[in-house]
């Protein structure tokens, strides 16, 4: 396998609905920190949206959304590759190779695919069954080093690890086995309505769910109203879903451990620290929102960086596709 200078991170995320402050924390975050230190290739994973049935208007402009999140974030186009997944084709055809590698019994284990069609019930597509796959290929089409995601991820992560090994095993080191890179803090943060299910934008109560471009008195109003316990007493511990998730969230938005956050509001009550909490993230998200409306106001220019970042990964794509088509005996 090749030699590189840098390590290779990918991660991929969906234009679906709104980005979430949970998108933001497990993922995006490390998104933008990682980019100074490695090469990173980062994909709106618009292929995969379609295994839930998307309103194409809206489709549209969640896709254009995505990338003006991203470069408001601070990730830099010229640094970075940052494209379409629908743009490569590499991506619908390493996951159908790849697919007569991964068995029936495996994707069926899957807590995803379990989640989604109880949810989805009357649209249990063959997309979503075979979701880890496309997932595989794209992570496995850079050969990366390293995938910063967060927690809910971590199985599709391991799926793919046993995919490339199996591949591997037949053929020879044909893929670099890729590692999740979840963070400390963050990797799963909970709905502020019931802090034992994980923040999901498709969450039909608005309030469990903070929008990385939420308007500050929304924010506001979220965390006051998320719901904790009676004891009034800020702390980690068994059953205190709610306190631990907001302990989390301000941890890893100011960089404080637990302890830290613990000691800080000892004696306060919890009107206090739900304040504390949300203005933590008002100020986080508050440049992010600013630069979005930046970005949003011109889509030539989000179109030309799709088009280009397309361009690079497109050339990186197609060798391995061919490596593996070759490995396999197809003929040029
Ligand atoms: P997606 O679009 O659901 O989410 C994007 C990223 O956000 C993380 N995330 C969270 N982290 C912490 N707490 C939460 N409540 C929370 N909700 C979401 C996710 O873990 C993810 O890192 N299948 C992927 C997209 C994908 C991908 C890939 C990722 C497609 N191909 C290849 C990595 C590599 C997904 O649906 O993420």
């Amino acid at each position: 396998m090749e030699e590189r200078m840098k390590k290779r991170v990918f991660s991929a995320i969906q234009p679906s609905g709104m980005l979430t402050l949970g998108n933001y924390l497990g993922a995006l975050k490390n998104w933008k920190n990682m980019t100074e230190d490695f090469e990173c290739i980062y994909a709106v994973a618009d292929l995969h949206t379609i295994t839930v049935r998307q309103d194409p208007a809206a489709f549209r402009k969640q896709i254009y959304n995505t990338c003006a999140i991203l470069l408001a974030i601070g990730i830099d186009p010229e640094n970075v590759t940052l494209f379409k997944q629908s743009s490569v084709a590499g991506h619908s055809q390493l996951s159908w190779l790849l697919s007569c590698y991964t068995q029936f019994g495996e994707l069926s284990r899957m807590t995803q695919f379990k989640d989604k069609s109880l949810k989805h019930a009357d649209n249990v597509n063959l997309g979503l069954f075979a979701y880890p796959t496309l997932m595989a290929a794209d992570i496995l089409l850079y050969n990366a080093d390293l995938v910063p995601v967060g927690a809910d991820q971590k199985q599709h992560l391991e799926i793919t690890r046993d995919i490339a090994t199996r591949f591997n095993h037949i053929y020879g080191d044909v893929f670099t086995i890729p590692e999740p890179y979840i963070p400390k803090t963050g990797a799963r943060v909970m709905s502020l309505q019931d802090p034992t299910s994980k923040m999901s934008k498709s969450d039909e109560n608005v309030n469990a769910w903070v929008a990385i471009l939420d308007k500050p008195e929304d924010i506001m109003r979220k965390f006051k109203r998320a719901v904790t316990d009676s004891d009034n007493k800020i702390c980690v511990a068994e059953g205190k879903d709610g306190i631990n998730n907001l302990i989390g969230i301000y941890s890893a938005i100011t960089g404080k451990t637990t302890e830290q956050v613990v000691n800080e509001f000892e004696g306060k009550g919890y009107g206090d620290f739900k304040t504390a909490v949300g203005e933590a993230v008002v100020e986080e998200l508050r440049p992010i929102r600013e630069k979005f409306d930046l970005y949003i106001s011109d889509k030539k220019q989000l179109e030309d960086i799709y088009f280009k970042g397309a361009e690079k990964a497109d050339y990186i794509a197609r060798r391995t596709v061919s490596k593996v088509m070759k490995k396999i005996g197809f003929v040029r």
